[in-house]
């Protein structure tokens, strides 16, 4: 079992678990700005209305994933005072951060935190574009797969720069 994990799969599993959790996000990001794009197309509406209806639980998957990211990790470094002294650095830092925070929106992602929070709920849940920045920050500063990370990385700064363009204008 500790050859799959220690030897072969560990950066494949890290891998795939992280670029997953990063793709649900991304998606997760993209609705809004793509039914606001294509809001005179009668069938792309139709599909992205598919995809806001299930936004939470996309929200959710992304954190999932984002704790399989973490649980592979400790898998690999068990040691408690290993994993503190690893917080020293910075991309393993942000990476924490930015569970944390993925972690009290996937908390909050239900109909008894909307009635509770009331207007609160919408500013808690605009914390999911810092913990992006965040992630993207923890994989850059990784330096592996860069090109990959532009494939995601461009199109929603691209999308959430003309979203939020359009609400200045
Ligand atoms: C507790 C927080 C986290 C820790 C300790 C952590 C740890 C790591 C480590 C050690 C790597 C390098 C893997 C390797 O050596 O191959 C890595 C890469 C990566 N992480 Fe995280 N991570 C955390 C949070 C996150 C989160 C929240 C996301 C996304 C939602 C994420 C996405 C990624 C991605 C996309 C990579 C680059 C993929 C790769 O080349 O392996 N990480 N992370």
């Amino acid at each position: 079992m500790d050859f799959y994990f220690d030897q072969r799969y560990y950066p494949e599993m890290m891998y795939d678990s992280g670029v997953v959790s990063v793709q649900l996000l991304v998606t997760t990001l993209a609705i809004t700005p793509l039914m606001l794009i294509f809001r005179s197309s009668r069938k792309m509406v139709s599909i992205l209305r598919w995809f806001q209806r299930r936004r939470r639980y996309l929200g959710l998957a992304c954190f999932g994933y984002a704790l399989i990211h973490l649980m592979i990790y400790l898998r690999r470094n068990s040691e408690f005072a290993d994993v503190l002294w690893h917080m020293e650095d910075p991309k393993i830092a942000i990476g924490w951060i930015a569970l944390l925070i993925l972690l009290l929106l996937a908390i909050t992602s239900n109909d008894k935190s909307v009635d509770t929070l009331g207007s609160r709920w919408k500013k808690l849940h605009r914390w999911v574009y810092f913990s992006t920045v965040l992630i993207f920050l923890h994989w850059a500063l990784f330096g592996f797969f860069l090109s990959e990370m532009l494939i995601w990385l461009v199109p929603i700064t691209v999308l959430q720069a003309w979203r939020l363009g359009l609400r200045h204008r």
